[in-house]
């Protein structure tokens, strides 16, 4: 490795991060957001928006302050913070401003453009109740209806579902590892530990199934069920097998019934393998251990360079998991656009030669864009590259070419060796500016949220959505949105942020 003076890693923003407006659009409204339970990045991301649709926001609680905004607090816990915060006790009613909310005001206020006006639903209350949802009978059959942020209280329980979800997807039952998602996905949006059985006797899709067990790790802290299911080989090797890139479920499954229980089973076989599933198996080490925001925010670096090298203006975002708050990703995805649609054209198979000649890619493979999907598909067809990158384990120290060339100069054997790199997965997805808004929705996930969101638009309003566009089959028309809100609106859905999909 390179013993010359090293550059420090650039930290400018990559090119689609806009600066925060600074002009006050509603002179009379300061916002103060509480981090509790949210944590800094979160809020940070809140005040940045905000600031960006012209709302004042204070870091610092004074009385100055006319809308508290917090997250998954009661209103006494708000108090108590400020009070903390602040070394003195405070005295508010609740019709007396700052008005102290939850972050529903906030989102739909960002939605409309305009702090919508405050009413009691929005208010916390005085009991210290911690519920969004006056009671579970209210909570929206869509997930799309409903905010899921990543922290819940019935991770024990969620994950057990989970595990009858995939395995019921392993046996090919579509329709039950569905219906296991969607319990799922209704426990993880409630503000509260379960306690008892009684607790879900209202919620949708949590049917007989679900209950039973909810009802043996509430009472016995573990369910037989999915005990069985964990020890069972068939549940261990299509796990291990899907965990292979390029392996899906329905080729881990001819594998499985041809007898193939593990990785070396697969090496030592004279099996065909695909190109991706070659890369999976050399990297599979590598492609198990998470992905950190720090690391992906390293190739954001580095595939904001290789693009710039072109288009100097291109925007880039991150999407999946990382956009909706994730502190580790199993990849990275990124989403590619450009105002002017011939910037977009050959701009993915330049990148991808300039991080091949500074010896970044370990492998690759395009799929073009599609011709032929129809205004009504909600199939997506952009072009996208599916990669593996090589991360120097010297990227926290440094940025510079002399490194680039050293990892130029080592032939993929000897990467393998040299341990001084690991292996990540990196989609690039290219979309047209028209459709950037439904690309970064499709993009952001998660896989729930999307398919639920899909299953809204076409059951209540009767149109196709997919990451180009949504198509209203009754009116027969594309419909063009300038921004995810505006998709949103579409729907008749109120704003979500991406930090609430993670259904
Ligand atoms: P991911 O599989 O990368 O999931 O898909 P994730 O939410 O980022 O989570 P981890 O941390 O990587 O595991 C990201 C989003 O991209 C969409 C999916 O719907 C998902 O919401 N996607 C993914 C597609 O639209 N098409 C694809 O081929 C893959
Ligand atoms: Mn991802």
């Amino acid at each position: 490795m390179s013993t010359l003076p090293l550059k420090r890693r650039k930290k400018d923003a990559p090119a689609h991060r806009e600066p925060a407006a600074s002009e006050i659009l509603f002179p009379d409204i300061c916002l103060f957001i509480v981090e509790r339970r949210m944590g800094a990045a979160r809020r940070g991301f809140l005040t940045a928006l905000a600031q960006k649709k012209g709302f004042s926001v204070t870091p610092h609680f004074s009385d100055k302050v006319t809308h508290v905004v917090s997250e998954q607090n009661s209103y006494s816990e708000v108090l108590s913070w400020i009070e903390k915060q602040m070394e003195h006790k405070l005295q508010f009613g609740t019709e007396s401003t700052p008005h102290i909310l939850d972050i529903s005001w906030f989102t739909e206020s960002m939605s409309s453009g305009e702090p919508v006006t405050v009413e009691s639903r929005h208010r916390l209350g005085f009991s210290g109740s911690t519920e969004s949802f006056d009671n579970v009978t209210q909570i929206p059959s869509y997930a799309c209806q409903r905010r899921t942020s990543l922290l819940h209280q019935n991770k024990e329980i969620t994950d057990a579902l989970e595990i009858l979800a995939l395995s019921a997807s392993f046996q090919g039952s579509e329709a039950r590892s569905l219906a296991f998602a969607r319990s799922t996905s209704v426990l993880k949006c409630l503000p509260f530990k379960l306690q008892s059985l009684q607790d879900v006797k209202d919620l949708p899709w949590c049917g007989n199934h679900c209950k039973r067990v909810i009802q043996e790790i509430l009472e016995d802290g573990v369910c037989m069920e999915v005990e069985l299911v964990k020890d069972s080989e068939q549940y261990q090797s299509m796990k291990l097998l899907t965990s292979i890139f390029g392996v899906g479920v329905h080729t881990a499954k001819k594998w499985y019934q041809e007898g193939v229980r593990s990785l070396s089973d697969l090496n030592n076989n004279k099996r065909k393998l695909t190109a991706e599933q070659r890369a999976g198996l050399l990297h599979y080490k590598d492609l198990q251990q998470h992905v950190t925001r720090e690391e992906a925010e390293w190739v954001e670096h580095l595939v904001v360079r290789a693009l710039q090298s072109y288009v100097p203006d291109v925007q880039v975002t991150m999407t999946g998991g990382f956009r909706r708050g994730k502190e580790v990703g199993h990849d990275v995805d990124f989403l590619i656009t450009h105002p002017k649609e011939e910037a977009l054209n050959g701009l993915l198979k330049k990148a991808i030669s300039w991080l091949e000649s500074k010896g970044y890619l370990l492998y690759h493979h395009v799929k073009a864009r599609s011709q032929s999907f129809s205004k009504s598909s909600t199939m997506d067809g952009h072009e996208t590259c599916y990669s593996i990158v090589s991360l120097p384990n010297y990227y926290k120290h440094n940025w510079d070419c002399e490194a680039e060339e050293t990892l130029k100069n080592l032939d993929n054997s000897e990467k393998e060796t040299s341990h001084n790199w690991r292996a990540i997965r990196v989609d690039l997805v290219v979309a047209p500016y028209s459709e950037y808004s439904y690309a970064l929705l499709g993009w952001t996930g998660s896989k729930h949220f999307e398919r639920e969101l899909r299953r809204y638009s076409f059951e209540v309003k009767k149109m196709s959505l997919s990451s180009h566009g949504l198509f209203d089959n009754e009116k027969k028309c594309l419909l063009p949105a300038a921004s995810e809100e505006e998709v949103f609106a579409h729907l008749g859905l109120p704003f979500l942020l991406p930090f609430d999909r993670n259904a």
